[in-house]
């Protein structure tokens, strides 16, 4: 591939903003310091995030390819920037929960850190006007946002993604408490997208349990960016 041009912004979301490429079937990617949560009503922009989630989101899916999961991601550009296939997006976040926090202990009343064996998987609609609603398959299949194959596939390769990485983390000394991905089709095959960092998971230290991901931003713990490295130290990136 020759050398990438960078074109007019497509899509500011509120972390990440894509940019057309000289080539028309790939995009780039750009990691702002943004920092959001609870639907956009907590920001802040947070020195070096944007750094740091590129480098971390490039280790993981290189490693999913390798083991067998599709994804959109490319090649690195810059410190901020990644190349990514163009991905017509399903519009829905399919998460995977080994452990309780966050939106499951609310919605069930699940004291936070009740391990979920086996995991569950839950569909939520992309809208952060609704907050991101709750859905499931048959949702999916009424609004046309996926065919029935496409839903079984994000399904197969989320629990796929959380055998390589429950695995990885453990590994590492963390554990992979829950996570948040989201496909999208290229040329009829159904790939990863998005993006997988510390933004969209909960990760804890497996001795201590302390908090390391997005969760510190959410519940003012501090040291947000500081401790994304630190999963990205202990997992071996550099
Ligand atoms: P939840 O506990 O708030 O439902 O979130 C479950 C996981 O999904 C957690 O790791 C955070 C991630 N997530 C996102 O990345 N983006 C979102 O918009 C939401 C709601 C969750």
């Amino acid at each position: 591939m020759e050398k990438v041009e960078k074109g007019e912004l497509i899509n500011s979301g509120k972390a990440k903003s894509l940019y057309k490429s000289s080539d028309p079937d790939f995009y780039i990617m750009h990691y702002r310091d943004d920092t959001s949560a609870f639907d956009g009503v907590k920001k802040e922009s947070l020195e070096g995030k944007g750094k740091t989630n590129n480098k971390f989101n490039a280790f993981i899916m290189l490693i999913l390819e390798k083991e067998g999961v599709a994804t959109h991601f490319q090649k690195l550009l810059s410190d901020t920037e990644s190349l990514v296939k163009k991905l017509d997006m399903v519009p829905v976040e399919c998460v995977i929960r080994n452990v309780a926090a966050g939106g499951i202990c609310r919605r069930l009343g699940l004291e936070e850190g009740l391990d979920l064996d086996p995991p569950t998987f839950e569909f939520f609609y992309k809208n952060d006007e609704l907050h991101d609603p709750m859905i499931n398959d048959y949702h999916i299949k009424c609004f046309g946002w996926a065919s029935d194959e496409q839903i079984e596939e994000m399904k197969i390769k989320t629990f796929q993604v959380n055998d390589t990485l429950k695995r990885l983390f453990s590994e590492a000394g963390m554990i992979l408490v829950d996570f948040k991905l989201e496909f999208g089709s290229f040329k009829g095959e159904l790939l990863l997208g998005d993006e997988f960092t510390p933004d969209g998971c909960r990760v804890w230290d497996s001795e201590t349990r302390e908090k390391l991901d997005k969760d510190r931003f959410r519940q003012d713990l501090g040291n947000v960016v500081e401790s994304y490295q630190t999963i990205a130290k202990k997992l071996g990136i550099n």
